[in-house]
């Protein structure tokens, strides 16, 4: 019989795929479960692949390789998509991937599964993925492929003796690892509907955090998170520790509408505390350490690396070109930043390193200012000369100023009426 590697969460799609695999494909079906951080109890979900027919089941402990593969990577490059999603089930899939396609070989499968929908990003990651590392493998997607409503999956589930957890009312769709939890549907998926109370998990709502702040200090070697608070600890534990420490104060909330590479917005939310906490760090340190060049530069690099993790494309040489210039970039990246947490955000208030760019002597108004005021002035000269010239050879040959084009938000030049000043505000309402 071939074989084909199931990625097994434990949860109704993929413990029903497993029969369907069987009776569909007639495939000996191998569950993988990943641990990446998402706190289960992986014995129990490993019995119940094997209750429910996995021929064998495995768990594979990925915290470690997806925090220094996958998380921190993407740490230093400032990969954020959308403004605030710090791509936590992004990160994974390729992970996950290619822990498929090692278990497809080692076993000698013909074909690796997943439990995505067809409507999502996920099994574009996936696909894309395998696609990438091993062109050969099929990729069987049941719940794409069988399109079943809840009840005839329900019902599926009972003729085969699978128990349906009474979660399976839970309204939300959840993936969760060491990065952030992705939470969709249900109620969600109303785009001015406020998320309810039960959809947060790991931050405490804002309102009801502490009344004192919590100050944190966070050690960066070259844009890698080494330490908390003057310890040293591995990635998996510092980022479990900041969890809990900024979700305590609730911070790392996101509510965004968000493009889906297959081409519908839809509304998601997460919770990041950690991420959320160690973007603005790192960001915080690159200021110090960063020229104005490879700060501006960085900041493209960071956008192109998080569109393509998102649109699925890890395995790529361009991934690993950009890979290369975000490690480069993080060479000085190196030093300590203090953060405040307070009621559901953070400011940072301290930062220092031995690499620092900030120099005080240039920088102070105080006695012992090194910087050459009279250089200034020659160097205005210069930087205003082209202005200069332009000015009076093209945008001031009228002679009125106004031809330097001042525009209003309504896109109307600055005209004369306007030189009495602001207009009077409206009047109050009654
Ligand atoms: N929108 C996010 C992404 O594409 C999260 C998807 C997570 N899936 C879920 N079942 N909530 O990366």
């Amino acid at each position: 019989m071939e074989k084909v590697v199931l990625a097994y969460s434990g949860g109704l799609d993929t413990s029903v795929a497993i029969p369907w695999l069987h009776e569909h494909y007639n495939m000996d079906v191998i569950a993988v479960t990943a641990d990446v951080g998402n706190e289960r109890d992986f014995t129990a979900i490993r019995e119940k692949a094997l209750r429910t027919g996995a021929s064998t089941a495995y768990v594979v402990d990925a915290k470690d390789l997806f925090v220094r593969h996958f998380v921190f990577p993407a740490l230093q490059a400032g990969a954020i998509y959308g403004d605030a999603y710090p791509l936590a089930t992004a990160l994974a899939r390729p992970l996950i991937a290619k822990i498929l396609v090692d278990y497809a070989r080692q076993e000698g499968a013909s074909a690796v599964a997943h439990g995505c929908t067809g409507k999502g990003n996920d099994q574009v990651r996936f696909d894309v993925s395998v696609g990438a590392l091993a062109p050969d493998l099929k990729v069987i997607a049941p719940v794409r492929e069988w399109r079943w409503s809840r009840e005839e999956e329900i019902n599926y589930a009972a003729e085969h003796d699978i128990p349906v957890p009474i979660t399976a009312s839970s309204p939300y769709s959840i993936d969760e690892n060491l990065w952030g939890r992705s939470i969709e549907a249900g109620v969600l998926e109303d785009p001015w509907a406020e998320p309810p109370d039960d959809v947060w998990q790991w931050t405490t709502d804002p309102a009801r955090a502490p009344d004192a702040p919590a100050y944190v200090e966070i050690e960066f070697e070259r844009g890698v998170p080494i330490g908390l608070d003057g310890y040293h600890l591995d990635g998996v534990t510092l980022v479990e520790r900041l969890n809990e420490l900024a979700g305590a104060h609730g911070v790392g909330r996101l509510d965004q509408v968000e493009d889906r590479l297959v081409g519908i917005k839809s509304r998601e939310i997460y919770e990041a505390p950690a991420a959320v906490v160690l973007h603005g760090a790192h960001a915080a340190l690159e200021q110090l350490t960063l020229s104005k060049d490879q700060a501006l530069f960085k900041k493209d690099v960071a956008k192109q690396l998080a569109a393509l993790i998102y649109n699925g494309l890890w395995f790529s040489a361009h991934h690993q070109d950009l890979a290369a210039y975000v490690a480069s970039s993080q060479r000085f990246v190196t030093g300590i930043v203090q953060l405040r947490l307070y009621k559901g955000g953070f400011r940072v208030t301290g930062r220092k390193s031995p690499n620092s760019l900030y120099n005080a002597a240039l920088a102070t108004y105080d006695k012992g200012d090194t910087f050459s005021h009279e250089a200034a002035l020659g160097f205005i000269e210069l930087w205003g000369l082209p202005l200069r010239t332009q000015a009076s050879a093209q945008l001031l040959t009228s002679g009125a100023s106004d031809a330097l084009g001042l525009t209003g938000p309504d896109g109307n030049a600055l005209g004369p009426g306007d030189r009495a000043g602001p207009r009077p505000p409206p009047p109050a309402p009654q």
